[in-house]
């Protein structure tokens, strides 16, 4: 047996590392030097740090969350045009730092910002973690407070906390945490809500957007995955959507999602064991486009490996028609505790099918509405468009974290490409596109035009949008904890690229070559015949062109790019160059000679150097594969055939200890939204149910393995005869808490009943 996993291991490693495609060098590394024109900075209260939100975008302006503060930004040129000021109340301070929070946490962190209509903004900031929000009209050249209400369950409490909120049809959905102690996730929309405490429905999601499309609003985030909890603990990326026609269910639904489905996505790098880049870290807008014939819409996401792993990111893609289908397929179930997650027989799928938006859900049969509430998941995964990531990443020092697209760029010829600007933890953006995106749709080939270094090191790069401001060329805006960038999105014309075969072989789809003028350029407002392929020479797909002469050192380096150059910090230039340039090698000497061109072979050192490093983290990367594979492996194997004699003391034990935690927690802090005559179901763990037939309820009755079950169960009985459905929250809430939820606002009521344990 265990020679057995041996060979399967060596064989994993061997497939794995097969699999793997090594990092795209960039062809442009590219710096900023401060105070040069054409680019511009907002650095907002320089003495404490504001954790900038990109919240709106108002026409030429730009609205930017900081702390006690939102700054109306003009988008040209990131100067302050007027600002709006909102403190915590000092009472709201106080409590804040009573509780435990420091200082800085305890301030009004601006983090949902809407416009209600022309002059009408909904603000939702977090208050010295007691969320609230406030209507403001803008006038002439103030903003007037006009009314405010409780931002729990909007807002979240935590200015560092995942969470996302849209607006459609006038009202706000969000999804973030309603609690102080930031374990109570909820998708909310006045006066629906998922289900508290469950982790059916969301599991200690992080979230990262949120969007309207066609009739529902879909929510990405990541989550602790339920379906592999068996396995050990593991983050899954999920995508989840809401009708938003939902008005609730009858009776004791009436406060209840009716339409919550959510399915995984799947960002992997196939094999027989595919390697999974299982959290997602950002995701871009709707982007609509023609991939390989097709019309399209697509989310372009990032994705990493858990933080504890090795660092490795990807860029996948996802069309809403593959998200769409699968929830239009089979669902998935967990049949007993213990067993297996897997598809629903469709049989057993009541009609009408849940989760189709029904033009009013407060008709919908209890069959329909109790199979969706413990049948969330769908069976199927999202698979990524193009089959694979379109960028690969794996660094010791960075990982992806957010993503912008430009849709569509058009190149001489009219081919059309989408421009990636990917933002890293470093403080980096990576410029890349995928080169045969216009040809195909099944496979990905990653370009790397650039890698900008654009904060300092330490810096995570927090946001990222392209954003056109009438007919001035479109800009990325680049937002960090501290700093509000906005950037050039080319540097086609830069002096470095002084031939024909060197701006063909940048890839990048903003530039050509200009046969007339005999340089490299972008497209702006005024050149005609851009799309004419005789009077600018592109190819985005090859990298060269027949027209341009083939110049001494053309695809010198790797194939990459036709130029070595060395870096010259231009007085007048504002960014350092070098074209496939190692950055610590020769040639990067920091000196002024201009650009020299160097002979056509590569420095060998420097280039070898990398490559062992990229060899490392390649045979790193495939034994962590491997590693994960056969843990896989291991996992179905005990699971499937073992009998209830807890092959895994130790998942087990986490779990339990998972809900203890939120157990004990949820003393902390009573429930503050207002709920229905507690329609609100058991946690799995904590109330015993007669019938075994669910999952859960299977799960209840199982044997206690937790040193804290006794604790666990000890109100149970009671609670199971008192209400079926009573939530564990009901029993909890003590008199200390009474008082705390007296501080709460006029919207923020609890029906629960507040039991002691005896
Ligand atoms: C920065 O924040 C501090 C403390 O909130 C405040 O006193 C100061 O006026 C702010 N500075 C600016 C430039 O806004
Ligand atoms: C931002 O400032 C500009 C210029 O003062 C103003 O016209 C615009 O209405 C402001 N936008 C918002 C949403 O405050
Ligand atoms: C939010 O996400 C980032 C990375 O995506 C993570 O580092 C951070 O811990 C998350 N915040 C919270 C409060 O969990
Ligand atoms: C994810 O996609 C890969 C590659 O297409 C595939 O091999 C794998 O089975 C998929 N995983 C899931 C869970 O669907
Ligand atoms: C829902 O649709 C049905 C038929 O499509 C229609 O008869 C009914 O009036 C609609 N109900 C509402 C509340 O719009």
């Amino acid at each position: 047996m265990i020679m057995f996993r041996c060979a399967l291991v060596a064989a994993l490693i061997a497939v794995a590392a097969a699999a793997w495609q090594e990092n795209v060098r960039p062809k442009v590394f590219a710096q900023l030097v401060s105070g040069v024109d054409d680019t511009h900075k907002f650095l907002g209260n320089e003495t404490h740090t504001d954790f900038f939100r990109l919240l709106l975008r108002d026409g030429n302006y730009l609205l930017v969350g900081g702390r006690n503060v939102v700054y109306n930004l003009s988008l040209t040129d990131l100067t302050e045009q007027r600002r709006l000021i909102w403190y915590s109340p000092e009472n709201d301070v106080k409590m804040c730092v009573v509780k435990g929070k420091d200082e800085e946490s305890c301030q009004n962190y601006i983090r949902v910002l809407v416009s209600l209509g022309p002059g009408r903004l909904l603000v939702c900031g977090t208050n010295s973690f007691k969320p609230f929000c406030r209507e403001y009209g803008v006038q002439r050249d103030s903003y007037h407070m006009e009314r405010e209400k409780s931002g729990q369950a909007v807002c979240p409490y935590d200015p560092e906390h995942n969470s996302t909120a849209v607006y459609a049809d006038g009202e706000l959905y969000s999804g973030t945490v309603a609690d102080f102690s930031g374990i109570e996730p909820i998708i909310y929309r006045e006066p629906l809500q998922t289900e508290p405490y469950d982790s059916m429905t969301l599991n200690a999601p992080d979230f990262v957007n949120s969007l309207v499309h066609g009739n529902f609003v879909y929510f990405f985030f990541r989550e602790t995955a339920v379906e592999y909890i068996n396995c050990g603990k593991s983050v899954f990326s999920r995508v989840a959507r809401v009708c938003r026609d939902d008005r609730g269910g009858p009776h004791r639904f009436k406060q209840r999602w009716t339409s919550f489905l959510k399915s995984r996505l799947n960002c992997s790098v196939a094999g027989d064991f595919p390697f999974y880049f299982n959290e997602i870290q950002s995701t871009t807008e709707l982007i609509e486009g023609v991939y390989g014939g097709l019309n399209a819409q697509l989310i372009y996401g990032t994705f990493t490996t858990p933080p504890n792993s090795i660092s490795g990111s990807a860029v996948c893609a996802f069309s809403m028609q593959d998200i769409a289908d699968t929830f239009e397929g089979t669902f998935k179930e967990q049949s007993a505790f213990n067993s297996n997650w897997l598809p629903v027989n469709n049989a057993k799928v009541p009609e009408p099918r849940p989760g189709t938006c029904h033009n009013d859900s407060r008709q919908l049969p209890d069959k329909t509405l109790n199979f969706i509430k413990t049948h969330a998941l769908m069976d199927e995964s999202v698979p990524a468009f193009f089959g694979e990531p379109i960028v690969i990443r794996t660094s010791f020092h960075y990982r992806f974290t957010q993503i912008a697209v430009d849709p569509q760029v058009k190149t001489p010829g009219g081919k059309a490409y989408d421009v990636l600007f990917i933002g890293t933890d470093n403080g980096k953006i990576i410029k890349a596109v995928n080169a045969i995106s216009y040809d195909s749709n099944k496979r990905a080939v990653p370009i790397v035009i650039e890698e900008l270094q654009a904060f300092a090191a330490g810096s995570p790069v927090r946001a990222l949008r392209v954003a056109r401001a009438g007919r001035d060329a479109a800009r990325l805006i680049a937002v960090s904890d501290r700093e509000v960038l906005s950037l050039r999105l080319h540097r086609c014309s830069s002096d470095k690229i002084s031939s024909c075969s060197e701006c063909v072989a940048l890839q990048d789809p903003y530039c050509a070559w200009d046969k007339q003028a005999g340089r490299c350029r972008a497209y702006s407002h005024g050149v005609s015949r851009w799309l004419d392929e005789n009077s600018f020479y592109q190819s985005v797909s090859t990298g060269s062109h027949t027209a341009c002469p083939h110049s001494k050192d053309a695809g010198a380096v790797g194939g990459l790019s036709s130029g070595l150059y060395d870096d010259a910090r231009g007085e007048n230039k504002g960014e350092v160059i070098n074209i496939v340039q190692d950055k610590d090698g020769k040639g990067n000497s920091n000196n002024n000679e201009g650009p020299e061109v160097l002979a056509a072979d590569p420095p060998p050192a420097a280039y070898s150097v990398e490559t062992l490093a990229l060899a490392v983290a390649a045979g790193a990367l495939a034994a962590l594969g491997a590693g994960f594979a056969a843990g896989y492996i291991c996992g179905r194997r005990c699971k499937k055939d073992e009998d209830d004699n807890m092959p895994y003391p130790d998942t087990e034990y986490e779990y339990f200890e998972q809900r203890q935690n939120i157990n004990s927690r949820i003393q902390a802090e009573p429930k503050l939204l207002q709920q229905v005559e507690e329609v609100t179901y058991a946690e799995p763990v904590l109330a015993p149910q007669p019938k075994p037939a669910s999952p859960r309820a299977t799960l209840r009755k199982h044997p206690p393995y937790h040193p804290h079950h006794e604790t666990l169960f000890q109100f149970q009985p009671d609670a199971y005869r008192r209400d079926n459905f009573g939530t564990l929250r009901s029993h909890q809430l003590t008199q200390e808490y009474s008082d705390h939820r007296a501080m709460g606002t006029g919207a923020a009521t609890t029906t629960a009943s507040r039991r002691r344990v005896p």
